[in-house]
């Protein structure tokens, strides 16, 4: 059995429920709507966010009515966050396929975006669960204060590993941390809410540092480009280590790039080059080891069953991941 297999074992039929409810939610009367909505469902992503959820509530004891409440408006917003995503970065694919701002222009994708924004509010009310609308406000709130120092430190360069940090803490780790927040709520175990949101912190941050590591990896193989976050001027933990930690001459080179060079290609595949002989992927990669092992101790008390055994695999699959 393939790990995904594995992993996706405990909770197979919640997530084919899920599919269900997840696609009810996008769905729109207005033409417009409905054809970009159908495009990006037909384009699914890993979604290891539901994952979470339903793992960790199973975990901690059942998944109840409000578990899929939490999964469905999670994926949601990560799913409108991608949207807005590609228009900050300008990025034109995304899960393999053309980017929805690369199809029908910014405009579109920022309010369609919007659209499934209002939907969570929408539904959240509906369901009458408003603890949920509570941690999902927080994480949209977190996302873009992460989004906002993201750019601020492009624009200024002055960005240090603590920043770093911040940000991806911020604009990744908070909505994971909410999937498994959410989840210990719903399944009425209000006891261990904080340990949950803290142990899906720690994973959000390694999965970022994961995504960070991809976009100096080849292009063609994870479904969106790679190289992007040099040209956007987007320090990450590779190169910020790489600035901290080697000589003047390579330091002098990396920043002539960032700062003159970064639309040339060549000259990106040059800083590249430098972060991989300088150790940036390695350090990077230790990090998120750190952050992943720091999550697994989080959970290593709570009672082993299948859900927590999957769970601990998802954590592994976080890391290794090749997409
Ligand atoms: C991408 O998230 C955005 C980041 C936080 C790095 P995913 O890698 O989970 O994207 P999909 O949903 O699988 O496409
Ligand atoms: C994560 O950052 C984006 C969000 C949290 C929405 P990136 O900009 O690195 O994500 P990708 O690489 O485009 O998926
Ligand atoms: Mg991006
Ligand atoms: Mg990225």
């Amino acid at each position: 059995m393939s790990i995904i297999h594995q992993i996706i074992a405990p909770v197979k039929q919640e997530m084919i429920e899920f599919e269900t409810k997840f696609r009810d939610s996008m769905h729109s009367d207005a033409a417009m709507l409905d054809k970009v909505t159908h495009y990006i469902i037909k384009r699914k992503g890993k979604q290891v966010r539901p994952l979470f959820v339903f793992l960790c509530a199973k975990m901690l004891g059942e998944v109840t009515p409000k578990t899929y409440d939490a999964a469905t408006l999670i994926e949601l917003l990560h799913t409108a966050t991608l949207v807005h995503d590609d228009v900050v970065d300008d990025a034109n694919e995304r899960r393999g396929y053309f980017s929805i701002n690369a199809l029908w222009k910014n405009k579109i994708a920022v309010l369609v975006g919007d659209y499934m924004l209002s939907k969570i509010l929408l539904l959240s009310i509906y369901k009458k669960n408003p603890d949920l609308l509570e941690i999902i406000a927080r994480s949209v709130k977190d996302m873009s204060e992460g989004e906002l120092l993201q750019i601020e430190k492009a624009r200024l360069l002055d960005i240090n590993e603590t920043i770093y940090f911040e940000i991806i803490r911020k604009k990744t780790a908070s909505l994971i941390a909410s999937c498994c927040e959410s989840a210990a709520l719903s399944s009425g175990n209000n006891e261990n809410q904080e340990k949950m949101r803290l142990f899906g912190e720690y994973i959000g941050i390694a999965f970022q540092i994961k995504d960070d590591i991809f976009d100096y990896g080849k292009p063609g193989k994870i479904g969106k480009p790679t190289g992007i976050d040099i040209r956007e001027r987007k320090l990450t933990l590779p190169i910020i280590f790489t600035l901290n930690n080697s000589t003047k001459e390579v330091r002098r080179e990396l920043i002539n790039i960032i700062k003159n060079k970064n639309e040339l290609s060549k000259s990106i595949n040059r800083a590249i080059i430098l972060v991989k002989e300088n150790g940036g992927i390695e350090y990077s990669h230790e990090q998120m080891l750190i952050y992943s092992i720091k999550a697994l101790e989080i959970i290593k008390d709570f009672p082993e069953n299948e859900a927590k055994k999957s769970l601990k695999l998802l954590v592994d699959y976080t890391i290794n991941r090749e997409i």
